[in-house]
């Protein structure tokens, strides 16, 4: 399967997406594309590093639907069947996603629904919870809102500020939307409402 992955900054999610396909554990796969919406995204040069072609669609004055028309376009062209999402910044347009419907995977760093948005890991040492994680879910047309898919929770410890419990999630996010891309690819499931089940796992 053709990957296309979407960043606006550091890109660690996305170097653990090549590693995985690199290394064969998200099987019979391609990145083809990454795609920054931002010229200073860190993530850029890493994805060089490893071999696979970048690109950047500046976001800067834009209106959403005609950038989002030119990444489409330049996803299609490379024949991209699924999309993933890491630490792109923007909103997608309805019709981004009518362009890949329930081909477009988001990694969020709680346990969705809560701390839906921006510094989710903030928000959560700010409401007190004991329990945090991270989330893989398809995107649909709301915030942080699509189908889970897969789900990681991280224990919040009493001295942790938003940076600690940020990086120690961060961990658990790699090996978590790896293991959610192979089961995608392998297509080994099925949405059921917002339910998605997997038939072996
Ligand atoms: C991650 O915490 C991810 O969950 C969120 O944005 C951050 C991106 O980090 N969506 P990186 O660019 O993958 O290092």
């Amino acid at each position: 399967m053709k990957i296309g992955i979407l960043i606006s900054g550091r890109g660690s999610n996305m170097v653990a997406l090549i590693d995985g396909v690199q290394s064969g554990r998200i099987p019979e796969s391609e990145i083809a594309v990454v795609i920054s919406d931002k010229t200073s995204a860190e993530g850029l040069e890493k994805a060089e590093m490893r071999g696979i072609e970048t690109l950047v669609v500046e976001r800067k004055d834009r209106q959403r639907a005609e950038h989002d028309a030119e990444i489409i376009a330049e996803l299609q062209k490379r024949d991209v069947e699924l999309v993933c999402l890491a630490g792109y910044m923007r909103l997608l347009s309805p019709a981004f996603i009518r362009a890949f419907p329930n081909k477009i995977l988001n990694i969020h760093p709680s346990l969705l629904p809560a701390f839906p948005g921006l510094e989710a890991q903030k928000q959560a040492i700010g409401f007190g919870v004991k329990v945090s994680g991270c989330t893989v879910h398809f995107v649909d047309e709301a915030l942080d809102h699509g189908a889970i898919i897969l789900q990681k929770a991280v224990a919040v410890e009493s001295d942790d500020t938003a940076e600690t419990l940020a990086a120690r999630i961060l961990e658990h996010e790699h090996a978590l939307y790896v293991e959610a891309v192979k089961r995608i690819v392998q297509r080994r499931y099925e949405i059921i409402g917002r339910r998605v089940n997997f038939h072996d796992a």
